[in-house]
């Protein structure tokens, strides 16, 4: 197994933290565990290694696909809700950082502030892993990119449309399209389109790889031609106050059977779940789809067991 030693306690909280080919390296090792773990059931290459998990946002995917991933390899898991530690609150995030380091071997964080993963991750001796914040999701981009490579067996050429809020997952695929060399459009409402730190780090890695990033706000005009179309919610967690005056402002950029006459014949529809269906996607159109959006759920599990491997010593 191909596990790259230039990655050990290295955090995993930006993609752009990590070259293309590191990137791509993690998506190839994603595919020999899934490979090896389908046939043998686990692997005992972690065994005596612990994660903790700590979540100030509710999780179905992120938590489990961790901690039944790090089981398949062997090691141990321990999940701590925001009631417990209150995280900044009940003691300092420095404190917090710095008495996990002592008990475990990595730590994922579910936060709204991305600046607090940053400063836990400046305290930590064991590598931090982002599994959400207000402003970007890498690990789930990790496994939409092995699922774009399990359906086409390739990266460059692809062209992926993203309709909908410019939010965290939004923020993520930007970097990750980029970093593979992937072409994106983002259909945005005005007002709601990614973060322009994020778009700006995206085209300097773009220069490099040669993807087309565009930011646009009609959603026809981006699913031409795309091979696949991404959505996430138009009310993200912690943004529930507005998310009727949302459902008015995105009421046009939802993926339906109308918008999927502009993409590709054999496109893909990706979403990284929860789907509040009859908003961003509607009934028919998403169980239409489903089977490549459950697999893309699946390979958050295969992803994330990947960085694991990586960056635990
Ligand atoms: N996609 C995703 O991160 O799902 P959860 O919020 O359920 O973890
Ligand atoms: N944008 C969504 C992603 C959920 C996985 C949110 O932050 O709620």
């Amino acid at each position: 197994m191909n596990i790259s030693e230039n990655l050990k306690n290295k955090h995993f909280i930006n993609l752009e933290d990590f070259t293309p080919d590191e990137l791509k390296g993690l998506i190839d090792l994603a595919l020999e565990l899934k490979k090896e773990i389908k046939q043998k059931g686990s692997i005992d290459i972690l065994k005596g290694k612990n994660l903790v998990m700590y979540f100030s946002k509710p999780s179905l995917r992120t938590r489990l696909s961790f901690e039944i991933g790090m089981a398949k390899l062997g090691g141990n898991s321990y999940v701590i809700k925001q009631d417990e530690i209150i995280l900044g609150k009940r003691e300092s995030i420095e404190d917090t950082s710095r008495v996990i380091s002592k008990y475990a071997d990595a730590v994922t964080i579910r936060t709204f502030a991305h600046n607090d993963v940053e400063t836990f991750a400046k305290y930590s001796s064991i590598p931090t892993i982002n599994a959400l914040t207000d402003l970007s999701h890498p690990c789930q981009i990790m496994a939409d990119i092995l699922t774009i490579y399990e359906t086409y067996k390739s990266y460059k050429g692809l062209k992926l449309n993203y309709v909908g809020d410019g939010n965290n997952v939004t923020n993520s695929l930007l970097t990750g399209c980029a970093s593979f060399g992937i072409d994106i459009t983002v259909s945005s409402p005005k007002g709601f389109e990614p973060d322009t730190n994020e778009i700006n780090k995206a085209k300097e890695i773009a220069k490099k790889t040669g993807s087309k990033i565009e930011i646009i706000n009609d959603p026809a005009q981006g699913a031409n031609g795309a091979d696949i179309i991404y959505t996430d919610v138009w009310t993200s967690m912690g943004q529930e106050a507005e998310a009727e005056k949302r459902k008015e402002i995105f009421k046009e950029y939802q993926i339906n059977e109308n918008l999927m006459k502009h993409a590709n014949k054999d496109a893909i529809i990706l979403h990284c779940l929860p789907a509040h269906k009859g908003e961003e996607i509607d009934f028919d159109t998403f169980e239409k789809y489903s089977k490549t959006v459950f697999n893309q759920a699946e390979n958050r599990m295969w992803a994330q067991m990947a960085i694991l491997l990586s960056v635990i010593k």
